[in-house]
């Protein structure tokens, strides 16, 4: 079964698609699900890591809200990308060049994302990445993730793209550290066989599990709740 896992993969992607951001399979234009919300809930700009940040369209817009972000790929043509556009934009980010497995956070930032790089990576990958995230969400911090979702128990896997992890198992991993706030699931149809002709893809929102206890989950804005219904 071929999968998408390995960097090799993402070589050939990245060298496939030139310097045209719109052919990666994965781009996108608006930011990730739960950014807007997270931006406008803090009412501060804050520090946030973009973890496999491929073109930067989320590093780009926290950046815009006025952020300092911190944008990680292993991939040299994802930053390259990212940087392009960053001065094309006139915005400034820092960029780090590492597979996020091996590398040493060393600061706390108020939000962490991770837009489509764990249902990318092999499983024996998995304690090392949720050990870097640990570390990185600062006390507290959100951290946001989309990762394609396992609607039913015996959904089969796809020949080649992401792995399929159910909400429980995706909500398991996080625990106890980390506590699910909001979940919005968005089905997509209409793609080719191989990767299984339709799919959901899981949004989450988590937070350091002592800050949700100490506040509660009422302050929660009315904006946030529509956003998830909307979905
Ligand atoms: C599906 S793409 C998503 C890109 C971007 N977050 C977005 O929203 O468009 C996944 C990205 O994660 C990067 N990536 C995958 N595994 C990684 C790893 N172990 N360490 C660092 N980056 C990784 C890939 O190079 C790719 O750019």
């Amino acid at each position: 079964m071929e999968k998408v896992h390995d960097k090799e993969n993402f070589y050939k992607i990245y060298d496939w698609a030139g310097s045209d951001r719109s052919k990666l399979p994965w781009a996108h234009d608006e930011p990730t699900l739960f950014l807007r919300d997270i931006v406008a809930q803090r009412g501060k700009p804050g520090k946030a890591l973009d973890i496999g940040c491929g073109a930067g369209t989320d590093s780009l817009y926290l950046a815009g809200e006025g952020w300092d972000v911190t944008s990680l790929d292993f991939m040299p043509a994802a930053l390259e990308m990212t940087c392009a556009r960053a001065a094309a934009a006139g915005l400034e980010l820092t960029t780090i060049e590492a597979d996020v497995t091996e590398w040493e956070p060393t600061d706390k930032f108020d939000l962490v994302l991770d837009h489509g790089l764990l249902h990318n990576m092999n499983p024996d990958r998995y304690p090392l990445y949720r050990e870097r995230v640990m570390r990185a969400v600062a006390d507290d911090g959100d951290f946001v993730i989309l990762h394609w979702l396992k609607r039913t128990p015996d959904e089969p896997q796809s020949e080649i793209g992401p792995t399929r992890v159910s909400r429980e198992d995706i909500q398991k991993f996080f625990a106890p550290e980390l506590k699910e706030r909001f979940f919005a699931v968005e089905e997509i149809g209409g793609l080719t066989k191989s990767v299984g002709a339709s799919m959901a893809q899981g949004y989450y929102w988590f937070k350091r599990a002592s800050s949700v206890e100490e506040r509660g989950q009422d302050e929660v804005s009315s904006g946030v709740e529509r956003a998830v219904r909307g979905k």
